[in-house]
């Protein structure tokens, strides 16, 4: 598997068990409240199960799997992948911190542009790997 799959599948599941926590926590609350503000991390836990996990495994192992044989390099534009892998993140933590830590609706618009950004340069990365069998 190349570095960058490491890389992404690692925070992915980084992601799905910070998201599964929030979850438990939530749902343990709702059975014997025990901590209001935990509402607040509602969207958190939505926003790293589902583009911190469900996206970002998705990429992850699109990158490894797609098909690379008749290129040569064997992942074209691999750049567009490391730089749709951190604008993921770094939009992933702006939307959090523009809804659980309040930072404002600009933060969370900054957040949405920045996950919009990275499935952008990965389609960009992908595109030419979408071929068939023989290699067109
Ligand atoms: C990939 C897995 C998951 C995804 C994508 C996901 C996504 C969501 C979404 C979108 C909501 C908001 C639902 C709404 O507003 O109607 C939600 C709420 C919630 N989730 Fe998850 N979730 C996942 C797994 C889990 C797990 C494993 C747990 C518990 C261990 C959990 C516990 C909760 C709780 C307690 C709520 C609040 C429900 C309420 O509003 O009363 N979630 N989740």
């Amino acid at each position: 598997m190349p570095r960058l799959s490491q890389w992404i599948i690692r925070a992915a599941l980084i992601y799905l068990l910070t998201g599964i926590t929030i979850g438990a926590l939530l749902l343990a609350h709702k059975g014997v409240p025990f901590l209001p503000m935990l509402w607040a991390w509602l969207p958190a836990h939505i926003e790293f199960l589902l583009m911190g996990w469900i996206l970002q495994l998705t990429l992850g192992v699109a990158f490894w799997i797609l098909p690379r044989y008749w290129q040569q390099p064997r992942r074209p534009n691999e750049r567009y992948a490391q730089i749709a892998f951190i604008l993921l993140n770094l939009g992933i933590w702006l939307v959090v911190a523009g809804t659980t830590f309040r930072a404002g609706a600009w933060v969370l618009v900054a957040g949405r542009l920045a996950e919009l950004g990275a499935v952008l340069f990965f389609a960009a990365h992908a595109w030419g790997r979408v071929v068939s069998r023989e290699g067109a």
